[in-house]
């Protein structure tokens, strides 16, 4: 594990507008280096706040931008829990390439619908430039989640980039099952940023972090792992 650093902010409004610089930074550095950027973006309400100042940026060329979401539910395309129906929204109108994870052709078989994203991934050009991560209470991340695959979403084989998941409970805000990148899809990325909010959050991931590679929470596991450094965006509120 290198270097962890947190970065505290007493509203959400504060933690965005950083949020958003740091993440500016790294679209624009990529596109200057290798001429276009590669990032996967979560779901959930955490990130909204972020993805709205990001908008705001009048500097990043959109349409060099290919987005990825850290993980979306198992349902179509046009449903509201749908994160590519939400990141597609957000940032297509900016002329943002949004890559779906899900396709509704396997919609009733995770494992399949985990294959196929996978097959799409590897039409992109890896690693990911950034990935930016929310966390449940729970200790989840991007949906890797406590159940019967989370082996297979944290240690599978490292050429995998997406597999299906049951998560076991189903998380009552969307419990359905789930198509996510994998720790070995995550941890390749050339940056890292994690945003959370709250003191729950905040005592449930310095646990995991103090944990590493034993803990529960499916978070401390990819902690663990990451050679490279991590950002944790934290507002009080
Ligand atoms: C999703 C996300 C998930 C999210 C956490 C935190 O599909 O919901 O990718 O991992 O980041 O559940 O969600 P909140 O930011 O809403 O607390």
């Amino acid at each position: 594990m290198d270097e962890i650093e947190w970065w505290e902010f007493d509203t959400p409004a504060e933690m965005a507008e950083q949020a958003a610089g740091d993440i500016g930074f790294v679209i624009e550095s990529a596109i200057a280096a290798h001429g276009g950027a590669r990032i996967a973006l979560p779901g959930g309400s955490t990130p909204k706040p972020i993805f709205k100042a990001l908008l705001k940026s009048k500097t990043i060329a959109w349409p060099k931008v290919t987005i990825v979401p850290t993980d979306d539910r198992l349902v179509p395309l046009a449903d509201p829990l749908s994160n590519y129906r939400m990141l597609e929204a957000t940032f297509r109108p900016v002329g943002a390439d949004v890559i779906s994870l899900v396709d509704e052709a396997a919609l009733r078989d995770s494992a399949e619908a985990g294959r196929l994203a996978d097959a799409r991934l590897a039409l992109l050009q890896w690693p990911l430039d950034l990935v930016c991560l929310g966390m449940g209470a729970d200790g989840h991340t991007a949906s890797i989640f406590p159940g019967p695959d989370l082996d297979k979403a944290l240690s599978g084989p490292r050429e995998r980039r997406a597999v299906g998941v049951r998560p076991d409970p189903l998380p009552p805000e969307a419990p359905v099952e789930r198509v996510t990148l994998t720790a070995a899809a995550i941890i390749s990325a050339r940056a890292i940023m994690i945003a959370i909010s709250g003191p729950e959050k905040r005592r449930v991931l310095e646990q995991a972090i103090q944990e590493g590679p034993l803990s529960k929470a499916p978070i401390g596991r990819l902690i663990g792992e990451i050679e490279t450094a991590i950002d944790i965006l934290w507002s009080a509120q």
